[in-house]
């Protein structure tokens, strides 16, 4: 067996939904970015979940590249990992209808996002969104995953893919890897700036809750000075400053500095000058993802021999597992 092979497995997705925020970035971007080196890493734009919720065709076509443009931008590379769209390796969508048969409707019932989501499109409560984790569990299982990256809101389908893989190992022998979650040294939860206590999302209908990675500075700087904070004035983390505990985080996470080197900076500062500081660090930081973006998205072939490539590597390193599935549960071969 080669070094390469020794390597453990990681699987992560992210859905081309929208212009990816700071959220993601600091969250999940900057994380993957430094696990190239470490592991074999499968990086998948997630269309397949992205159409449990309504989308417009010629918007989500774009948003699918733009998305790949983004990875690529913010230093994914396609020399060290597997980069590709779901919807090319149509393995993902043939475990998913198997791996349904192995899960149960109580499970899914109780599943959190399911519940908020249905609340959230009360008009369209599809049977895709009820499965979507079922589809999660086979994006993960295909590729031997070891372990996984995933924020708190994604634990309770990691623990369901965990479930289904040691239920169907539980039957039919040692078919799937059963996935364990990869807790970051340091992570950032960044919040959303108009509501601290809420998730940053890139689908929030209120375009000042978040700061995306193609955010000009002066935007940038102006959605910083927009932030909900508190009615207090020293910058300190404590525990009910939502607000500031999210820009300390964010500062945190883009300054390299700590919490009390932070607080230390600020003495004696108000409020004002913390979030034009925040908002300068960041869009210096932000600057090059952006002008990379711009460089690689007028890049159409680039582009499509990356997403070409991707999707027939994914294609290769899932299909024994496909293979080794059917067979167990019966199909025939001919
Ligand atoms: N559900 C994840 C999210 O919304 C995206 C995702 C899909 C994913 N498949 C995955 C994440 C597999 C990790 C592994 O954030």
């Amino acid at each position: 067996m080669s070094q390469n092979e020794r390597k453990k497995i990681i699987f992560s997705g992210i859905q081309p939904t929208g212009v990816f925020t700071l959220g993601n970035y600091l969250g999940a971007i900057k994380n993957w970015r430094e696990l190239q080196d470490d592991y074999n890493c499968i990086f998948s734009v997630v269309d397949l979940h992205a159409i449990t919720v309504r989308q417009d065709s010629a918007e989500l076509r774009k948003r699918i590249l733009d998305s790949v443009a983004l990875l690529l931008a913010c230093g994914i590379d396609p020399e060290k990992s597997i980069l590709f769209v779901q919807s090319q390796n149509p393995a993902h969508a043939e475990l998913s209808w198997v791996l349904s048969c192995y899960t149960q409707f109580g499970e899914l019932s109780r599943m959190t996002q399911f519940k908020d989501k249905s609340a959230k499109h009360a008009d369209n409560i599809n049977a895709g969104l009820f499965t979507y984790p079922v589809l999660m569990a086979a994006d993960i299982l295909l590729y031997k995953t070891d372990m996984v990256p995933v924020g708190i809101d994604q634990k309770q389908h990691l623990e369901l893919a965990r479930n289904i893989a040691e239920r169907f190992n539980n039957i039919y022998g040692n078919v799937f890897t059963v996935p364990e979650p990869y807790i970051p040294k340091v992570s950032a939860k960044i919040m959303s700036l108009s509501d601290p206590t809420k998730k940053m999302s890139k689908s929030d209908d209120n375009q000042n809750a978040y700061i995306t990675l193609l955010d000009d500075k002066d935007t940038i700087i102006r959605k910083f000075k927009r932030a909900v904070t508190d009615s207090d004035t020293t910058v300190c983390y404590k525990e009910g400053k939502d607000g500031i505990n999210n820009l300390m985080s964010i500062y945190s996470a883009v300054s390299g500095k700590s919490f009390s080197e932070i607080e230390k900076e600020f003495e004696g500062k108000g409020y004002g000058d913390f979030k034009l500081a925040v908002g300068e660090c960041v869009a210096d930081n932000l600057a090059p993802i952006r002008e990379e973006f711009i460089k690689l998205s007028s890049d159409k072939a680039y582009l499509t021999e990356i997403c070409k490539n991707g999707a027939e590597m994914a294609q290769r390193f899932s299909k024994r597992t496909l293979e080794k599935v059917y067979h167990k549960v019966g199909f025939a071969k001919f």
